[in-house]
């Protein structure tokens, strides 16, 4: 099986990747020349746990090449993998999709045999269709089937979530297109992976129902976290309580800052604009999205509060400024909301995050970088954690305490527990618990 990956970002690097392990050749197609020779070195451009090695062994296996060529790709390709990103576009929600449909075009001037064209970006429905249509008009006589496969990958977890799906969705409206992708998911076939079969704009719509499910579901337990301070009781065992309930699950009910990265807030507003446009508003997204914006600018408040309602001329160390951890992924991550609306307010802002620095320089301006977590807090007047790595999780209390101003903690992530932080003398903000 040869496949072209047209795309060599997170999604077209990791699948890719993973389906040259299961023994197909891949060749990962991107445009940047930069990244490309990067990828050539056995250099991977982003953190991702795990997918270095990967890479690496799959490239020495040769079965896994990486090119600037697209035509030559595409030219011996059995499939074809359109993984380009799909950027939300600016000042309304809809997914802009220009890097698909130049894609497609580029893919209609190579296409020579019967050739499956598979769309892994997140686009709205009918995408898949207006793909099709386009081939077929700069190349009529081409022999070709268009499907759709979202992506389910969570950043850090990624080639775990490939690996060992809960399930593979599949558009497909032809059998030999399905006969095809059963072959290329044989390996996760044998695992008895769940594969769910459907048609294309189905399968398109899953992808962004799921995503638009599991944002409700953390703003569901945001706001009841919110509530529970208000009334004196404790989130987690709220969600504990009501995640063993087998129909609600556990999953996805732990409170934060709100949900931030690549998909979720992309892909709710873009639901909530086809929804829109197709007369069948989604008056729940849309709610999940006022509250998830709202969300971040009332965090920092809460840290304002936790230093007396005043952090003018006060110096903040932020203990971790990517959305989530394992990844260096900046985009919408709550700290680009939270730090500058401190800053704005007097503050000074000292900040670690173990891999993310490298990217947040770019986009957080007037931050005094430190080079750990202790360097952060040293004469700091209060230390914010805004992101949940492991090593943010066992920090050396005593010393905290003695390298701070005021012992004062705000922990929007829960990672420590309430009554041992007022135990060992710390004045501690947490989201949702009895203090
Ligand atoms: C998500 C989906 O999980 C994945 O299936 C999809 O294909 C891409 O989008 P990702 O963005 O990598 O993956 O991260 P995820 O682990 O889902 O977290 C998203 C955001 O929700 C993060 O900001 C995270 O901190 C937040 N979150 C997650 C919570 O606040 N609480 C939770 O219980 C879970």
């Amino acid at each position: 099986m040869q496949i072209a990956m047209i795309g060599a970002g997170y999604v077209g690097l990791v699948t890719g990747a993973c389906f040259s392990e299961f023994g197909a050749n891949v060749t990962c197609v991107d445009k940047d020349v930069n990244k490309i020779s990067t990828l050539k070195e056995g250099k991977i451009p982003i953190f991702e746990p795990g997918l270095e090695a990967l890479v690496q062994s799959n490239v020495q296996s040769n079965r896994l090449t990486f090119t600037t060529d697209l035509k030559t790709a595409v030219e011996k390709a059995d499939a074809v993998f359109i993984a380009v990103g799909t950027p939300s576009r600016r000042g309304d929600g809809h997914a802009d999709l220009s890097f698909v449909f130049s894609a497609a075009e580029e893919i209609a001037h190579a296409i020579s045999n019967y050739t499956l064209i598979v769309t892994k970006s997140t686009v709205p429905v009918g995408t898949g269709r207006q793909v099709a249509e386009k081939i077929r008009r700069i190349c009529p006589e081409a022999d070709f089937d268009v499907c759709s496969n979202p992506e389910f990958l969570r950043e850090g977890a990624a080639i775990n979530d490939f690996m060992r799906p809960d399930r593979v969705v599949i558009g497909a409206d032809t059998d030999r297109a399905r006969k095809m992708m059963r072959e290329i998911y044989r390996p996760l076939f044998l695992r008895e992976t769940p594969i769910v079969f459907t048609d294309l704009e189905t399968s398109e719509l899953t992808k962004y129902a799921a995503n638009s499910f599991l944002a409700t579901k953390i703003t569901f337990i945001n706001e009841i976290a919110d509530l529970c301070e208000k009334l004196g009781a404790d989130v987690h065992d709220v969600a504990k309580g009501i995640g063993l309930d087998g129909r609600i699950g556990s999953k996805f009910l732990h409170p934060g800052p709100g949900y931030g990265g690549s998909c979720f807030p992309k892909d709710t507003l873009a639901l909530v604009q086809t929804a829109t446009k197709a007369d069948s508003p989604l008056r729940i997204v849309e709610a999940v999205v006022e509250v998830n914006d709202n969300r971040k600018k009332s965090m920092a408040k809460k840290i304002i509060n936790a230093c007396s309602g005043n952090v003018t001329d006060k110096t903040l160390a932020i203990l971790g400024v990517t959305f989530k951890p394992n990844t260096d992924d900046m985009r919408d991550a709550p700290s680009l909301d939270i730090i500058p609306t401190l800053q704005a307010e007097g503050a000074n802002i000292n900040a670690y995050d173990p891999e993310g620095m490298h990217e947040a320089k770019s986009v957080l301006k007037d931050v005094s970088w430190c080079n750990d977590a202790y360097e952060a807090m040293a004469g700091a007047d209060a230390v914010a954690i805004l992101t949940e790595w492991n090593e943010f999780r066992g920090l050396d209390l005593p010393r905290i305490k003695s390298l701070l101003k005021h012992p004062i903690v705000i922990d929007l992530r829960n990672i420590y527990n309430p009554e041992e932080m007022r135990d060992a003398g710390f004045i501690y903000s947490c989201i949702g618990r009895k203090r």
